[in-house]
């Protein structure tokens, strides 16, 4: 089984609230299913999710009045983009199910606390595809809390064991700086503990989950789960494919340990 976490960058247009990238979406559940492998999907929020969770603090979890209209809304959104990436892997091909974090996942300050992984073994048993995604979710100190993609995914290796996981998103890796920013920006074929602490850390985020830096955090950790972590460009056409079948394509890979 193969785990892979369809960014929100790639899915959406980050800067836009609730943008959605259609063909983008089809041409990759298309390379899923082409690729014949079985997989656990992760999706992220992007602009469903960070821009309302940002404007309500969702992150911190309870700290003012009002927040639970951002509750709402932010859970009705990632929804609809659930959805939306739904039915294209529907359309693709693939028997996919939605498992939503808000209804079996708990955070514990801001941490995943619990998470049904029953659920998801189940539906691979049946030969059902389990998508899963970026969600706000309870919180049992916090109240509520955001829950990411990427803590659903490096508990998702800790739990299945997948012979691969592979990160998809709107670069070619990781680099040694931000390439939307710096055009000579170099792409690190490997990243380990000690090529992470020597990044810089001075680039502006707007995510409430983080930088790319807490990303490759998780990233690490869930590494000591898998044979291979990769992280792959999904606005290159063919790269999930060959990422998916064990080809040798662009990318990074990280190594933990
Ligand atoms: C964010 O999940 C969840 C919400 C803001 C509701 P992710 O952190 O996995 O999403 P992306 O991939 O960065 O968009």
């Amino acid at each position: 089984m193969i785990l892979v976490k369809l960014g929100g960058s790639v899915i959406t247009d980050k800067w836009q609230y609730r943008t959605f990238r259609p063909e983008t979406v089809a041409r990759l559940a298309q390379e899923v299913s082409s690729s014949g492998e079985e997989v656990v999907l992760v999706h992220g929020a992007g602009s469903y999710g960070h821009v309302m969770a940002k404007r309500f603090e969702l992150q911190k979890g309870r700290v003012r009045p009002g927040q639970e209209e951002g509750v709402s809304k932010v859970s009705l959104d990632v929804r609809e983009l659930d959805l939306l990436v739904l039915k294209e892997l529907v359309s693709a091909g693939l028997n996919a199910v939605a498992i939503s974090p808000g209804s079996c996942a708990t955070l514990r300050d801001g941490k995943l606390a619990h998470l049904d992984l029953d659920r998801f073994r189940a539906y691979l048993e049946i030969g059902v595809v389990p998508v899963t995604y970026g969600d706000v979710t309870l919180d049992v100190t916090r109240s509520f809390g955001i829950c990411s993609g990427d803590q659903l995914i490096t508990r998702l290796a800790e739990g299945l064991r997948p012979k691969r996981v592979i990160f998809v998103t709107d670069v070619d890796g990781v680099f040694d700086r931000d390439p939307h920013l710096h055009s000579d920006a170099q792409l690190l074929a490997d990243i380990d503990r000690s090529v992470l602490d020597g990044l810089p850390r001075s680039e502006r985020c707007d995510d409430v989950t983080g930088s790319i830096y807490a990303k490759i955090e998780y990233m690490l950790a869930l590494s000591a789960h898998t044979d291979e972590c990769t992280i792959i460009n999904g606005m290159a056409p063919g790269r999930l494919e060959s990422a998916l079948r064990g080809a040798s394509t662009l990318c990074s890979k990280v190594r933990g340990g």
